[in-house]
């Protein structure tokens, strides 16, 4: 159980945007007490993917036992708990609204300020987060810092100032990196979520296989439209995985043994590949001096070695989160947001709504 010093701002987290059900208390926006997760992706795995109502019934079933762990492990009582945040996207409707309206309840019953939290924000943040015992504050990032957020949900390049402000200068124009990974285990049948499967499987293979395609990067001989340039398609290199496998395997569909890995790594190489190079474009033509890593996603070894590298090629600070804190988690939600509750404790936070996605042209902010 961790010692901590009472005066320090404690906060609780909430997260259910998703498949995993958690609670955290971080103290002083970035040493982490306590981070409970609730995975439910087994229940999912024979689906081959999230079924939101599924989602939101277990997260109903997780929710009370999560966040009471999350205390417990943190040594600390409600009433100790200076504010709580809770994500309210962006991510599945109904699955949101169970971690808001438990934090709702929550927040009313004990006179607690709330804050909901971008989902997508949070993730950037988790970059931050230090143990318990950290005694000094993380070292304040160089700006211009350009996050790269990989997740089932999201590819984006996203850019922030040193107040916080953040821009998204190019995200997925189809499928989100995690997406394609996990639609290509289901296709190969490696189960749910494909990110780890696809990650073991193409230890035993040879990336430089198979040539799979790297859309938008200009590379099949055509100019790359000015527009695209830090976007992201990952539904064509989906399409030719299908295309391989028609290619060769019998009537059942099934690949296996070497071919199966070197098929699996050559498509790990495309998407790892894929976003190296547009990070790292990105971060050379916005003068990045810091370039974050986050997201699901970047819990793959091969994905944080090649970027790690390119950064020091480049010269650019790189930070990645412990790999506990890329995958969904309430640390980086307890961490995230603005200042600190600027909310009076009798503030009306009873029309914090939720949202699937970030709302076209509305103002992101997340101080780092
Ligand atoms: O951030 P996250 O937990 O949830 C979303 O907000 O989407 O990300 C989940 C995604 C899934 O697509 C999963 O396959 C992927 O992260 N993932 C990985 C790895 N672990 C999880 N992708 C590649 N390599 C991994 N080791
Ligand atoms: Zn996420």
């Amino acid at each position: 159980m961790a010692t901590i010093d009472i005066h320090s701002d404690l906060v609780l987290g909430i997260e259910s945007s998703c498949d995993e059900t958690a609670a955290a208390v971080v103290a002083d926006g970035f040493r982490v007490l306590s981070s409970v997760v609730a995975s439910q992706a087994a229940k999912h795995a024979v689906y081959g993917g999230v079924v939101p109502e599924l989602a939101a019934r277990e997260h109903l079933k997780n929710i009370e036992p999560v966040v009471s762990a999350a205390l417990d492990n943190a040594g600390v009582a409600l009433e100790d708990i200076s504010g709580i945040r809770v994500t309210n996207g962006p991510g599945l409707m109904p699955a949101l609204q169970v971690g808001v309206n438990f934090a709702k309840g929550m927040a009313l019953a004990n006179r607690l300020p709330l804050v909901g939290v971008n989902h997508f924000l949070a993730h950037v943040k988790a970059a931050f987060l230090a143990p318990a015992d950290a005694d000094s504050a993380p070292p304040k990032p160089a700006f211009p810092l350009l996050a790269l957020v990989v997740s089932g949900g999201h590819t984006s390049l996203a850019l922030f100032d040193a107040e916080g402000k953040c821009e998204i200068i190019g995200t997925t124009i189809d499928d989100a990196a995690g997406e394609a990974l996990d639609k290509a285990a289901k296709l190969l049948g490696l189960g749910y979520p494909g990110g780890p499967v696809i990650e073991r499987v193409a230890r035993e293979g040879n990336p430089a296989a198979f040539a799979f395609p790297r859309s938008l990067t200009g590379g099949t001989g055509r100019p790359l439209d000015p527009a695209n340039r830090f976007n992201f398609s990952f539904s064509g290199l989906k399409t030719a995985l299908l295309r391989h496998v028609e290619k060769n395997s019998g009537e059942n569909r099934e690949i296996e043994g070497a071919f199966l890995a070197d098929t699996v790594a050559s498509y790990q190489e495309a998407v790892v590949d894929v976003l190296t190079m547009k990070a790292m474009d990105a971060a050379a033509e916005f003068a990045a001096k810091t370039v974050v890593l986050c997201g699901g996603v970047a819990c793959n070894a091969p994905l944080r070695e090649r970027v790690a590298r390119a950064c020091d090629s480049a010269g650019t600070a790189f930070l990645v989160p412990e790999k506990r804190y890329c995958a969904d988690n309430a640390a980086m939600v307890a961490a995230a947001g603005t200042a600190a509750f600027d909310c009076a404790e009798d503030a009306d936070f009873s029309d914090l709504d939720v949202y699937a996605r970030i709302p076209h042209g509305e103002p992101l902010r997340c101080p780092l």
